[in-house]
């Protein structure tokens, strides 16, 4: 059988626990995965590109078949590029289907060879985003368990420069 590639695509702004649960999922079901920060994005991110990569590959680092990667323009093409049959997307709950089943549909019909595969996180992370992750941090919430240590660490210094 040919091995499977599987592409997960995102903005990782940043890397939260639920999005690890879905790459330690997706990495159990295909040969490789490659998770992949998409450098263009229209929101203003708060952590750069690089500093987006460095968590990740921090936070994946005991996995084997997984790699971090960058790209830009239409995922699609990237996608063939790197020779992957899969796209990997997480769906936390109803809320996420319409905005999933919307670029699934329009990343087939721009090229039908490449499958989008949706997998569930662990119950306890469907409310986390990393949308509310920083809205909560930088309102001085506490984050603990919704992001890897690491990450913690990061917004820190990226949130409170003065106190590190
Ligand atoms: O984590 P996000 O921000 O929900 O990820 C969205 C992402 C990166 C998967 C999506 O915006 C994307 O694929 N952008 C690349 C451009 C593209 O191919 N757009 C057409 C999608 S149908």
């Amino acid at each position: 059988m040919t091995e499977i590639l599987a592409i997960y695509p995102g903005s990782f702004d940043p890397i939260t626990n639920g999005h690890l649960d879905l790459i330690e999922r997706g990495s159990q079901l295909f040969n490789h995965l490659t998770v992949s920060v998409l450098t263009n994005l229209e929101k203003e991110p708060l952590f750069t590109v690089q500093e987006r990569v460095e968590m990740l590959q921090q936070a994946t680092a005991g996995m084997r078949n997984v790699s971090i990667d960058t790209f830009s323009g239409l995922l699609v093409n990237y996608a063939l590029q790197k020779k992957a049959r899969v796209i990997l997307r997480g769906i936390r709950a109803f809320t996420d289907y319409e905005y999933e089943l919307q670029m699934a549909l329009m990343n087939r019909k721009l090229e039908p060879s490449l499958e989008t595969v949706f997998l569930m996180p662990a119950e306890s992370y469907t409310y986390v985003s990393s949308r509310l992750v920083k809205e909560i941090f930088q309102h001085g919430g506490s984050v603990k368990g919704l992001v890897p240590p690491l990450v913690e660490e990061r917004l820190h210094s990226k949130v409170f420069p003065k106190n590190v």
